[in-house]
């Protein structure tokens, strides 16, 4: 059976820039705070008329480019969201019509800030079993919609962006050694958005009075410490399931929540915390959309190395967490900077 290959990436983040000091003077905090609390310096907002599936269509198509294919060329698209363009239809239906990906089906999955890697593990089953041959894979979230921007505690935290990538059994790209998916539902209740849900009265003035369309952290400190252990666990079960110790790692990429915790699971895991790839300061938490962000921009910035492997881990709502590991080739026609050194 051929290697399951992420052939193309790409990645999209809106224009607008709002930094700490543009939320100091929208709620009573400090750029200090934010930064030694969070790591986040800013964070991008989409513009109102930009939904989920328009930030995924720019990815998208950045990701088809790199892996030199077309959309027609497409049999299968997952976007991982919490926030999709609408309750229905999927975000990943609106991203198909607004690619012309006429071949391909359809459909969103939900899995907070571990959707994209769960959106990996499905496309890895349907190539591991043939049915699909060409599968786009995005996290794409406009968070901003649901943020409250009077509660200090967690407005600070939230961006949208959106990443994609292309995976298929190509000759060339890095390969997808395993996926490894877990949840815990009874644990579920730390990241809630209740409004518009059948589990709450209909969207109405009431609701909205009592802010149930609002994307609400319960008991962030807990989920803090249980996000520490997960990011460990879930990049030892990666490194383990292919006879790796984490050691042999040369990047983790996971979910940018909280640079302490990031540095926390580094210790852990004692490594060194420049193989832990950070861009949390620049783009704050986009929660599906941070791991498929993140990986576009370290290999096109050349951060990733023809031969390295990589753990992409995630943690998130539900409960949910996981991992995976990528032994990376280079797709992109771009030059690898390091090759490219040792041959000029
Ligand atoms: O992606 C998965 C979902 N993400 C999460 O679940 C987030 C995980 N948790 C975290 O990242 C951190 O717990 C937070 C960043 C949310 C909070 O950081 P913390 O260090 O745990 O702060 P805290 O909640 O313990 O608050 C410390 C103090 C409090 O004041 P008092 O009670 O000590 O007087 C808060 O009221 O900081 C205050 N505070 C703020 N001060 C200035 C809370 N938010 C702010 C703020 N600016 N924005």
């Amino acid at each position: 059976m051929g290697a399951i290959r992420i052939s193309g990436t790409g990645s999209y983040v809106p224009e607008k820039v709002l930094t700490n000091h543009d939320l100091e003077k929208m709620v009573d905090t400090t750029d200090e705070w934010i930064v030694q609390r969070t790591g986040i310096r800013e964070r991008r907002i989409a513009e109102p008329q930009e939904a989920t599936s328009d930030l995924a269509k720019h990815a998208s198509m950045e990701a088809l480019e790199a892996a030199a294919m077309s959309p027609e060329d497409l049999d299968l698209i997952i976007v991982a969201t919490i926030t999709p363009d609408m309750c229905c239809p999927a975000a990943a239906n609106w991203l198909q019509a607004k690619l012309g990906a006429k071949n391909a089906v359809s459909f969103d999955v939900t899995a907070a800030c571990t959707g994209f890697i769960f959106g990996l593990s499905i496309a890895e089953q349907y190539l591991k079993n043939g049915q699909y041959e060409n599968c786009l894979v995005v996290g794409a979230e406009v968070v901003s919609r649901t943020v409250n921007w009077k509660d200090r505690a967690s407005c600070i935290l939230w961006g949208d962006a959106a990443g994609a990538t292309v995976l298929n059994k190509s000759e060339k790209g890095a390969e997808l050694l395993s996926t490894h998916i877990h949840s815990d539902g009874s644990a579920g209740r730390n990241l809630l958005l209740p409004g518009g849900g059948s589990a709450t009265t209909p969207i109405s003035r009431n609701s909205v009075h009592k802010g149930l369309h609002y994307l609400k952290l319960i008991d962030p400190n807990k989920t803090f410490k249980v996000a520490v252990k997960q990011f460990a666990e879930s990049c030892e079960e990666a490194a383990a399931f292919n006879g790796y110790s984490v050691s042999d790692v040369d990047l983790i990429i996971p979910h940018q929540a909280n640079i302490r915790i990031l540095h926390a699971f580094a210790q852990r895991l004692k490594i060194p915390t420049e193989r832990v790839f950070v861009n949390i300061d620049k783009y704050g938490n986009s929660s599906a959309a941070t791991v498929p962000l993140a990986l576009d921009q370290a290999v096109r910035s050349g951060r990733i190395h023809s031969g390295d492997k990589i753990i992409l881990t995630a943690f998130g709502g539900g409960l949910t967490w996981g991992s995976c590991l990528v032994r990376w080739h280079r797709p992109h026609a771009t030059a690898d900077p390091r090759e490219a050194m040792v041959s000029g």
